[in-house]
C-alpha cells in the first residue's frame, strides 16, 4: 500500500448540495432536495475511500460534487490544500487534469462512432499534450494499463464486451495522470464474474501510478475488497466513517449493521440473524424527519432520537458514528 501522507488530497467541510425542482420561476416556491447533507470527509494520498448506502442516498450527487462537477450550495472544498469550492469553470479546468471520474455505464460514457484510438487521445488534444506519433505511443500505452492491446484502438466501442469497455473508461480517465480518481459505481453494470477483474485492475493501477480514489457503491462487498476506510451514507449524510475492515466486522451505527446483514453473500460474513432485505422505505428526500433520520427505520429509536439530530462524532480510534445510542461492537463468532 502506498504511504499516506498528513495532507489530504481532497478535504470536504460541511458540504451541501440541495436541488431545486419545479416550474416556479420563485426559486422559494421550488421543492427543495437535500441529496447531500453537510458532509466532512477527508482522503489521504493513495487511499481508498469507499462511499456505500441504499440508491437515492446522494453518493453520486456527493461524487460530482467532491468532483465539482456541479456546484456546491455551501460548505467548503479543498483539493491538495487549495480552496476550490467556487472555482469558475474556466480555472477549474487545470484540475480536471488531476481529478477524473470513472463512470457505472461505460457504453454511455464513449462515443458509439468514434474509435478507441480516438476517443483515448482526446483528452491529450483538448489540453495540447503531444503529437501525432507521440500521442499514438501515449494511447497504446494507456490499452495496455488497462490490460487490452494495441490494436485495439482501431475498433469502435460496441465491439468491446461490458468489462473491456469499462477498461477503455479507466484508460481514459487515466489519459492526463490524474492524482484523484472518483468511481461512481465502475463496476456495479458488469457480471460478477467481470466485477473482480476490474476491481483487481484498479487496485493494481492504485500501486502502479500511487492513486487515490473514492469508490462509490452501494454493494458493501464490492467496496470492502478495494477500501482502506468506507462512509455510510443515509439521506445525504455520512452515519458512519472509518477503516473499512472494522465498520463492516464491527459496525456501531444501526443502519451500518442492516445494510451488512442485508447483504446477499452470505459466505463473506456468517449470518448472524436472518436476512431481512432492509425493512420500511427511504424517507422522501423533500420531507427529511426531525431529529436523526435514520429514526423512522432504526430499531432502536428513543425520543431523544426524535428530537436531536446525532452529529458526527469521531472516537479515538478513528471512527465516526452519527448516533445517540451507537451499537456495542460485536463478538466476532455467535454461539
Ligand atoms: N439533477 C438532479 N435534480 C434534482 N434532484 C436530483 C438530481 N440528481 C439527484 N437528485 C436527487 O438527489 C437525491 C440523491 O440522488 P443521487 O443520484 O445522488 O443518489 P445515489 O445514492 O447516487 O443513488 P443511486 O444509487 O440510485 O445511483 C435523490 O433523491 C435524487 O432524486
Ligand atoms: S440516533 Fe436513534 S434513531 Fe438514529 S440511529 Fe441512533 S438509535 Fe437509531
Ligand atoms: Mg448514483
Amino acid at each position: 500500500m502506498t504511504d499516506i501522507a498528513a495532507t489530504p488530497l481532497l478535504k470536504a467541510t460541511k458540504l451541501s448540495k440541495v436541488y431545486r425542482i419545479g416550474r416556479s420561476l420563485l426559486p422559494s416556491r421550488r421543492q427543495q432536495v437535500h441529496a447531500v447533507n453537510e458532509v466532512s470527509l477527508e482522503v489521504m494520498p493513495g487511499e481508498t475511500l469507499g462511499i456505500v448506502g441504499e440508491s437515492g442516498c446522494g453518493k453520486s450527487s456527493l461524487g460530482r460534487c467532491l468532483m465539482r462537477l456541479q456546484d456546491i450550495t455551501s460548505g467548503q472544498l479543498e483539493f491538495d490544500g487549495r480552496d476550490i469550492t467556487h472555482l469558475s469553470p474556466r480555472r477549474i479546468r487545470p484540475l480536471r487534469r488531476e481529478m477524473q471520474m470513472v463512470f457505472q455505464d461505460p457504453a454511455a460514457s464513449l462515443n458509439a462512432r468514434r474509435r478507441v484510438g480516438d476517443l483515448l487521445a482526446e483528452p491529450y488534444r483538448i489540453h495540447g499534450i503531444g503529437s501525432g506519433s507521440d500521442i499514438d505511443d501515449r494511447v497504446s500505452e494507456l490499452l495496455r494499463r488497462v490490460g487490452l492491446r494495441p490494436e485495439h484502438a482501431l475498433r469502435f466501442p460496441h465491439e468491446f464486451s461490458g468489462g473491456q469497455k469499462q477498461r477503455i473508461g479507466i484508460a481514459r480517465a487515466l489519459a492526463l495522470n490524474p492524482r484523484l480518481l472518483v468511481a461512481d459505481e465502475p463496476v456495479s453494470a458488469l457480471d460478477v464474474s467481470i466485477q473482480a477483474q476490474i476491481i483487481n485492475l484498479l487496485a493494481d493501477l492504485r500501486e502502479e501510478l500511487g492513486l487515490t480514489y473514492i469508490f462509490v457503491a452501494h454493494d458493501l462487498a464490492v467496496v470492502r475488497q478495494i477500501s482502506n476506510r468506507v462512509a455510510v451514507m443515509y439521506l445525504g449524510a455520512i452515519v458512519e466513517i472509518g477503516d473499512a475492515d472494522d465498520v463492516f466486522s464491527r459496525p456501531r451505527h444501526p443502519y451500518t449493521r442492516v445494510l451488512r446483514d442485508a447483504m446477499p453473500r452470505p459466505s463473506l460474513y456468517p449470518p448472524r440473524r436472518a436476512r431481512t432485505g432492509i425493512a420500511g422505505d427511504l424517507p422522501s428526500p423533500f420531507a427529511l424527519p426531525s431529529g436523526c433520520p435514520y429514526r423512522t427505520r432504526c430499531a432502536f429509536a428513543q425520543p431523544k432520537c426524535a428530537a436531536e439530530r446525532p452529529a458526527l462524532t469521531t472516537g479515538a480510534d478513528g471512527r465516526g458514528v452519527a448516533c445517540h445510542f451507537p451499537l456495542r461492537d460485536e463478538v466476532t463468532a455467535d454461539p
